[in-house]
């Protein structure tokens, strides 16, 4: 797939609170352009598209990547009439706030909820729900599952996406066997969910049955500057922390230089940084 900036029917730089505008720029847009890619591709040529009558929920949604990735996927009169966007962490949410307040979704609420707790949410809420690259951060990912299955009304749609392959991790591993082969690699969270069997296991375990989930395989390759720059930003940031753990100062001075270098054999073995993903769409 041809690898571009951004959506371009997404209305940044303006549309985006900075704190969010950054997060965009350190994932490269992935998260953001995949979604909107299965939105368009998969979800809207699904037995339950997304239209002025659906009601949408983003679950650990950071700052407000599924509300934006439906901004860039469709065209404004199917977009939905409701949509929650909701992230435990406060600092998502605030900038998902300010940025959405000048997007042209109808209604949109951006509340701090726990996705492992939808309590104040009621039965069969929900048309659609998303889950976009969080599955691995939850400490209890069947109560998530278990929780969007409970808030989707009978014939919703959830969208789960998981990484196969986060090419920053291969690329930070590289980094560190340069320059310190003898320290442990920075530990992947949840690495399990690279495998899809695990997380439809999950997704099963959470209340969908076997015969409505399907699957869908994206691949995105990051390959223009302004992209590589910003998911260069973020591996030598302190996002990528741990990887560091252990080195002299010396060592930490050389960490830019060999992530550059790993970039660059990255961009050399496959066009550009290569992001593998796959996606459950699971119908209730
Ligand atoms: C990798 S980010 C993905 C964000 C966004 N969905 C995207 O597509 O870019 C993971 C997000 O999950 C959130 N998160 C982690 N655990 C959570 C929980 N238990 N409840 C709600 N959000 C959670 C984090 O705050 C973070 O915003």
């Amino acid at each position: 797939m041809a690898s571009q900036t951004q959506h371009p029917h997404l209305p940044l730089p303006d549309y985006f609170s900075k704190f969010a505008g950054i997060y965009v720029r350190q994932t490269g847009h992935t998260t953001l352009n995949i979604l909107a890619d299965v939105i368009a591709e998969n979800v809207q040529t699904s037995a339950s598209p997304i239209g002025p009558d659906s009601v949408v929920h983003d679950t650990a949604a950071g700052p407000g990547i599924g509300a934006a990735a439906l901004v860039a996927s469709l065209p404004k009169d199917r977009l939905p009439k409701e949509m929650l966007v909701s992230d435990n962490a406060a600092i998502m949410i605030s900038a998902a706030r300010e940025s959405l307040a000048a997007s042209p979704l109808p209604r949109v609420d951006c509340k701090e909820i726990d996705s492992q707790d939808l309590s104040s949410v009621p039965d069969n809420y929900f048309t659609h729900s998303i889950d976009n690259f969080s599955i691995f951060t939850f400490v209890r990912p069947v109560d998530v599952i278990r929780e969007t299955y409970r808030t989707l009304r009978p014939g919703g749609l959830a969208v789960v996406t998981c990484w196969r392959r986060f090419a920053p991790m291969y690329i930070v591993h590289a980094a560190q066997k340069r320059i310190r082969p003898d320290l442990p690699l920075m530990p992947t969270p949840s690495p399990q969910f690279y495998e899809e069997d695990v997380l439809q296991k999950v997704v099963e375990e959470g209340g969908f049955a076997k015969g409505n989930i399907t699957v869908v395989d994206k691949v995105r390759v990051v390959s223009d500057d302004e992209n590589v720059a910003g998911l260069t930003m973020l591996m030598t940031g302190p996002m990528m922390a741990k990887a560091r753990e252990g080195y002299t100062e010396e060592e930490q001075a050389r960490w830019a230089e060999s992530v550059s270098q790993s970039v660059k054999e990255e961009v050399k073995q496959f066009g550009g940084i290569r992001f593998e993903a796959y996606i459950l769409l699971a119908t209730k």
